[in-house]
C-alpha cells in the first residue's frame, strides 16, 4: 500500500503591528503607495515585536495546526523550520520550537532556501513519510524579514513583511501530497543574497538584502512557467484539474504570469500580498491556512503551491488537500 503524507492541519500567526505604504513613503523613503501597489500588489506588511523571534511566532503558527490536526506535539516524529531569520545561527530555530513545544527527541532541524524554503521543507517532509521514515512532521515557515532590509533602500524595504505558517503531515493511505519538485540554480546567487556579518573580511558588505529586483523577476516569471508544466506533466492532469493556485507572495506580476500559465481566474488564486507583502518562506503556509480557515480550499481539491527566491531555489507541490 502506497503512502502519502497528508495535510492534517494547518496554521498562521501575523504580528499585531502593521506598516503601511503610506507610513514607509511619509518616513522619508522616496516612494509613494501608488507606485507599490502598482508594481508589487502589496498595500502594507506586518512587522515583528522587538521580543519576536522566528521560534516565538513559529510556536503561535505551530500550536493553531497541530489543534487543527488534534495532534500533540509529542506525537511528532520531526520538526522541520524553513527560515533566513534564524534566532540564532545554532542551534537549529527547529530546535528552539521544539523545546518550546515542550517535546523531546525527536529530529528538528532548519532548512534554507530563502523564499522557497518552505516548498523544500514540505518536499523533504513528503519523503521521509513516503519513506516509512516518519508518520507525522512539523513543518513550518516562520521569517523577520523586517530585521534583514535596508529600511533606506525603496527597492527592497517595500517588499518584505513578517510572520509564520506551519502544516502538520501525517501518513496516509490516501493522498495527500500529489508530488513535489524543486531545483536550483546557484549561477544566480549574485541576483538577491543577504551577505552573513562574520564573513564580511573588509567590514563593508551590510547585513541587509541586496537584489537586483528587475533581473529576478524575468527569471521568476520564466521559471514558474516551466514548474508548473512539469507539475502538472508528473501527474498527468492539465491547467483546468487544479483548483487553486497558492504561489509565494513575491509581487502581483509574477503570480498573475503563473496563473495566465494555467489559465487560472484570479479568483483561484489565494492571495495575501496586498495586507503582508512578501513573508518569504511563511507566505504559502500563511496564504494556504488563510484559504482553509475562511473555507475556500476544500478537502478533496487539488492545489498547486509554487515559490521562487533566493539562490535562485524554486519549487512547486501539488496537494489534494
Ligand atoms: N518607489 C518608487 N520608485 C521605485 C521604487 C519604489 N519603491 N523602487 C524602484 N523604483 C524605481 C527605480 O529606481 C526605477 O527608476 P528609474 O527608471 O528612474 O531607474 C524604476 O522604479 C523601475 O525600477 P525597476 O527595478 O525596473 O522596477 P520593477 O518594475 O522591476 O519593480 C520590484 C521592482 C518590485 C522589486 C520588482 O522587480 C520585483 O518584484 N522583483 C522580484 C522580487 C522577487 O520576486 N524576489 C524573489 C523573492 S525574495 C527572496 O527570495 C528573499
Amino acid at each position: 500500500m502506497s503512502l502519502y503524507a497528508r495535510i492534517a492541519g494547518t496554521g498562521g500567526y501575523l504580528p499585531e503591528k502593521v506598516l503601511t505604504n503610506q507610513q514607509i513613503a511619509d518616513s522619508g523613503v522616496d516612494t509613494s503607495d501608488e507606485w507599490i501597489m502598482e508594481r508589487t500588489g502589496i498595500r502594507q506588511r506586518c512587522i515583528a515585536a522587538e521580543d519576536e523571534t522566528a521560534s516565538s511566532m513559529g510556536e503561535q503558527a505551530a500550536q493553531q495546526a497541530l489543534a487543527a490536526a488534534n495532534i500533540a506535539p509529542e506525537d511528532l516524529d520531526l520538526i522541520i523550520v524553513a527560515t533566513s531569520a534564524p534566532d540564532r545561527i545554532f542551534p537549529s530555530t527547529a530546535c528552539l520550537l521544539q523545546q518550546r513545544l515542550g517535546v523531546r527527541r525527536c529530529a528538528a532541524f532548519d532548512v534554507q532556501a530563502a523564499c522557497s524554503g518552505f516548498v523544500y521543507a514540505l518536499s523533504i517532509a513528503d519523503q521521509y513519510i513516503r519513506a516509512g521514515g516518519a508518520q507525522r512532521v512539523l513543518v513550518v515557515g516562520s521569517e523577520i524579514n523586517s530585521r534583514l532590509v535596508d529600511w533606506t533602500d525603496r527597492g527592497t524595504c517595500i517588499l518584505f513583511g513578517d510572520g509564520a505558517g506551519a502544516m502538520v503531515l501525517e501518513a496516509s493511505s490516501a493522498p495527500g501530497l500529489l508530488s513535489t519538485h524543486i531545483h536550483s540554480d546557484g549561477q544566480f546567487a549574485d541576483l538577491l543574497y543577504l551577505p552573513n556579518p562574520i564573513n564580511g573580511k573588509n567590514g563593508c558588505e551590510l547585513p541587509h538584502i541586496q537584489m537586483q529586483g528587475n533581473e529576478v523577476f524575468k527569471v521568476a516569471v520564466n521559471t514558474l512557467g516551466q514548474i508548473v508544466d512539469e507539475t502538472l506533466a508528473a501527474n498527468n492532469l492539465d491547467q483546468a484539474d487544479i483548483d487553486w493556485l497558492v504561489p509565494h507572495q513575491a509581487n502581483i506580476r509574477i503570480i498573475a504570469a503563473t496563473a495566465r500559465k494555467l489559465k487560472m481566474p484570479m479568483e483561484r488564486v489565494v492571495l495575501t500580498i496586498e495586507k503582508q507583502g512578501n513573508t518569504s518562506s511563511a507566505s504559502i503556509p500563511l496564504a494556504f491556512n488563510e484559504a482553509v480557515r475562511d473555507g475556500r480550499i476544500q478537502r478533496g481539491q487539488t492545489v498547486l503551491l509554487e515559490a521562487f527566491g533566493s539562490g535562485f531555489a524554486w519549487g512547486s507541490a501539488l496537494v489534494r488537500y
